[in-house]
């Protein structure tokens, strides 16, 4: 309650005295399982937590937006939204907002005759930011529900997730569609399982008495061009494994890894990929020219966004933290919906090893805390996220989160950030509703 009128508040004292006529809330997410597969094409296992972008509004008929943030930090944004919306500087936070506008907006006007409504906005929020929370595609998602809102778009929040998935793409970061979808589509107490192309969501009951702790590494994981370049690396890397796979099974129709393994299974898809790359690991980019038949210039754009190609490339290992992470996260939806949360701990523990060992995406901060985790009765642990820093993540029941908690603050808060309030570097959660617009 207390949340909603602060920013009402922010938002008359913005706007000359006028009242918003809405708030917009898009929660961002923990993921339990399944990282680096959505864009792969295979499944995720996520839910959506309580913290939110919150962003209060009023429409107009200028068809101008205006954006404040309630922290004064932040500097305002303004554009219009008719024609193409140019990008501000990389790292603009309302790059994010635009990319949502940018895409509805060509949507709106396929209507005969629309002429889309602006707004003036004020957002807030309290999700950690640069944690790998998904911070930037709540402001993605919670700005396209207000554009919604003001033009009646009428989109389900299936089809809006589905949207928003290739809009964010605008600030120029090759994701999947995980974290759109687990903020529109998140509910109390369930866990999401995800499937994509085509985007499907199925609950799952997240058993009383459990919950996840969170714990910020202290490491940003900011979508930096150092840290978005990594990104789209792995992203590139997992786009010529899926090539090489299109070459030595014919099916030049077939764009993702993830249509290979549902088809033929991982077993098969390795072993071509291992036999095709003659077991090289890593693998010089000019050995893989060659097989692909293609040049440096057909590469770099096909697969790595027109950024040249790394000298060497780790195909094998990325393609089997892939493949193998899309198994696990069918065992833990099974594991989560029988209540069996020791086995999704044990399933979450060698996801973490998976991904720091063949996806190359942990940091020794995050290592010290999952370690700190296991070794203090965590069921399972794992960073959460794109990786590279972040959050990491422990599974247990709520004492033994407690007890976690107090071990972190006291051998990991204390030492390394004695000043930071602790509420925004860690916390207990359970699954928690998905976006929505509270009209006021
Ligand atoms: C980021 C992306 C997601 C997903 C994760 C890794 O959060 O936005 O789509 O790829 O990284 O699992």
């Amino acid at each position: 309650m207390r949340r909603r009128e602060d920013i009402r508040d922010a938002f008359a004292r913005r706007f000359g005295g006028r009242a918003a006529q809405a708030v917009a809330y898009a929660p961002g997410r923990i993921n339990l399982i399944g990282e680096h597969t959505d864009y792969n094409g295979l499944p995720v296992l996520p839910f959506a937590l309580p913290h939110s972008i919150r962003i209060a509004f009023a429409a107009n008929d200028a068809g101008a937006i205006e954006l404040r943030h309630a922290r004064d930090t932040f500097p305002p944004v303004v554009f219009d939204v008719s024609g193409t919306v140019p990008p501000d500087a990389p790292g603009s936070w309302g790059n994010y907002a635009k990319a949502a506008v940018e895409y509805l907006a060509r949507l709106a006007a396929e209507t005969p005759g629309a002429r889309p409504h602006g707004f003036a906005a004020v957002v807030d929020g309290d999700i950690p930011l640069a944690g790998g929370l998904s911070s930037s595609s709540a402001l993605v998602v919670a700005t396209a529900l207000v554009f919604a809102e003001v033009n009646a778009l009428g989109l389900t929040p299936l089809a809006l997730a589905s949207h928003l998935a290739v809009a964010e793409k605008y600030v120029g970061t090759q994701g999947g569609g995980m974290d759109q979808a687990a903020s529109l589509l998140g509910a109390r107490d369930k866990a999401l399982r995800i499937d994509f192309f085509p985007l499907g969501v199925t609950h799952v009951p997240f058993p009383e008495g459990y919950a996840v702790l969170a714990c910020h590494s202290l490491v940003k994981a900011a979508k930096t061009e150092e840290v978005r370049a990594q990104f789209n690396g792995r992203v590139g890397e997992c786009r010529v494994a899926a090539a090489l796979l299109r070459r030595a099974f014919d099916r030049p129709e077939a764009p993702r890894l993830g249509d290979f393994a549902k088809s033929l299974g991982a077993a098969a898809c390795l072993a071509a990929l291992t036999e095709t790359l003659g077991g090289r690991d890593p693998a010089p980019a000019g050995s893989v020219l060659e097989l692909l038949g293609m040049c440096e210039e057909e590469m770099a754009e096909r697969f790595f966004r027109g950024t040249p190609p790394p000298s060497e490339l780790r195909v094998l290992p990325r393609a089997r933290h892939v493949l193998e992470e899309a198994a696990r996260v069918d065992a833990a939806t099974r594991a989560l919906a029988a209540g069996d949360m020791r086995t999704l701990g044990v399933l979450m523990t060698s996801a973490h090893a998976s991904a720091r060992d063949l996806y190359e995406i942990s940091h020794p901060a995050l290592e010290e805390l999952v370690g700190l985790f296991l070794a203090e009765g965590a069921l399972g642990a794992r960073l959460t996220g794109a990786g590279f820093g972040g959050f990491a993540i422990a599974l247990g029941t709520q004492d033994v989160l407690e007890h976690l908690m107090a071990v972190v603050d006291e051998h990991f808060y204390r030492v390394r950030a004695p000043d930071r309030p602790l509420e925004e570097l860690r916390f207990i959660v359970r699954p928690s509703d998905g976006a929505h617009v509270v009209r006021v």
